[in-house]
């Protein structure tokens, strides 16, 4: 059970007794990690190979028959929606000859998979059901003998996930305590209204480095400044046994910056936007958050954000960062929920794939909602894939994703330097020693 916090007044959100204040035991972050193919191949052999990866939403997958492939490394795993609605995960490999079976992202068969190579047909559940010429395997009939090889599968949170390893905890222990954290969000029933896969020429821990501190916010998006509050004063920072973090920033202006007490335009809209006098907080803008806070929970309802009667009173304005082992992201605010992860290049630790999605709650009446990539209908998304310099956000605030992938990729040129040997940290950085940490553990042979 989630409870509230008690600690101060002031501040109410889900928490769990296992968190602790980031601590580290001081292993290096050497620059080799990051571009070592001998580095990427400990980290497949003993970490990819244990930890659950997401593989899709769950509204993916409407019928029996209905499918979706996720491509990770040189493997490719295929999710298949079952008969009595349940979830089973395959390598997506025909047990014949080895060949490939699905080459689509999704997809959609009555009762069978066909491969397309000799057309042995396998059966929703991977067992073997057809194949040419039965009578003439000396061996026997392989029907009712082979399957298609099974992995891990299950879902939270309206997310698929599934694991290669047959001995890996269960999904719920894995995650813990982030779905108890998020418990107050209905995060089954979002709807994924964007959904991009950006290719970027970095290593894929950029982005667990990089959202694991907010100290790179005046630097790299001073546009947050007037509305999120990025000073370690004011954020709380969290790790967990299982290796996750926490960060929570309050939404109000910076306290880092000289106008920390007037309205800027940024902040006069979030207030406006709930009938709020900007003015009326001139000289104490940070005030503004609890009026925020008041507001939502008055107005939320009538205005058809029936969710927020769910939300405690910070959960209705401030941003929660969830950095969950090793490559995803779940930032839960009003709004709705960003996910950002990276995933590995097959071959080349020096490339990555960047995924953003972000999915968000219904609000009654309203028939689109406003995105980085400006508004858009409450329908699921198409995945849209390219590079990231390709990408244009379509909102002011939304450079920021751009901004963090342009320095990811200069900072892997840094990192390739015989010059780096290990980072020197802000306390209000601890959580990415802390990842590296849970890394090597992984890596070691520790977890
Ligand atoms: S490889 Fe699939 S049927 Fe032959
Ligand atoms: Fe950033």
């Amino acid at each position: 059970m989630a409870t509230q916090a008690k600690d101060t007044q002031a501040q109410s959100y889900p928490t769990h007794p296992d968190a602790e204040k980031p601590r580290v035991r001081g292993d290096k972050i050497s620059g080799e990690r990051y571009w070592s193919k001998d580095f990427a191949e400990r980290e497949w052999e003993h970490m990819w190979k244990k930890v659950w990866h997401v593989g899709g939403r769950v509204s993916q997958l409407e019928e029996p028959g209905d499918f979706i492939t996720h491509e990770f490394k040189h493997e490719s795993i295929l999710m298949v929606k079952q008969e009595d609605g349940s979830i089973k995960a395959f390598f997506n490999v025909c047990m014949h000859r080895g060949n490939r079976l699905v080459s689509v992202d999704e997809g959609g068969v009555t009762d069978a998979i066909t491969c397309p190579y000799h057309g042995w047909k396998w059966a929703l559940n991977g067992d073997l059901k057809w194949v040419l010429d039965p009578e003439d395997f000396s061996k026997g009939n392989p029907c009712g003998k082979l399957k298609l090889k099974e992995v891990r599968c299950d879902t939270w949170g309206g997310f698929i996930f599934w694991s290669f390893d047959p001995d890996a905890k269960p999904l719920l222990d894995y995650l813990h305590p982030i779905p108890e954290l998020l418990g107050n969000r209905d995060i089954e029933n979002y709807t994924r209204v964007v959904w991009m896969s950006l290719r970027v020429n970095t290593n894929w821990k950029f982005a667990s480095d990089n959202f694991n501190e907010a100290y790179h916010i005046p630097s790299v998006h001073p546009q947050f400044m007037p509305m999120i509050d990025d000073h370690y004063s004011t954020t709380i920072f969290e790790m967990y046994p299982s290796g996750h973090n926490r960060m929570i920033e309050k939404l109000q202006p910076s306290s880092r910056t000289d106008s920390k007490d007037s309205i800027e335009p940024l902040w006069a809209e979030v207030l406006s936007a709930w009938n709020i006098d900007p003015e009326s907080f001139n000289g104490r803008a940070q005030e503004g958050r609890t009026a925020l806070q008041k507001a939502r929970r008055e107005q939320g309802p009538e205005r058809g954000f029936h969710y927020a009667t769910k939300l405690t009173d910070d959960e209705l304005t401030d941003q929660f960062h969830h950095t969950l082992f090793p490559n995803l992201t779940l930032t839960a605010t009003f709004e709705g929920l960003h996910l950002f992860r990276t995933e590995p290049d097959p071959e080349d630790p020096n490339w990555s794939t960047f995924d953003y999605w972000y999915l968000v709650p219904e609000v009654e009446g309203e028939t689109e909602v406003a995105t980085l990539s400006g508004m858009r209908p409450y329908e699921e998304a198409e995945r849209e894939t390219g590079s990231y310099t390709d990408y244009k956000a379509e909102i002011a605030q939304g450079d920021f994703l751009t901004q963090d992938l342009a320095l990811a990729e200069t900072q892997q040129r840094g990192l390739r330097s015989m010059a780096f040997e290990d980072a020197y940290l802000a306390d209000q950085e601890t959580r990415v020693r802390r990842f590296h940490e849970v890394l090597n553990d992984y890596v070691e042979g520790r977890r």
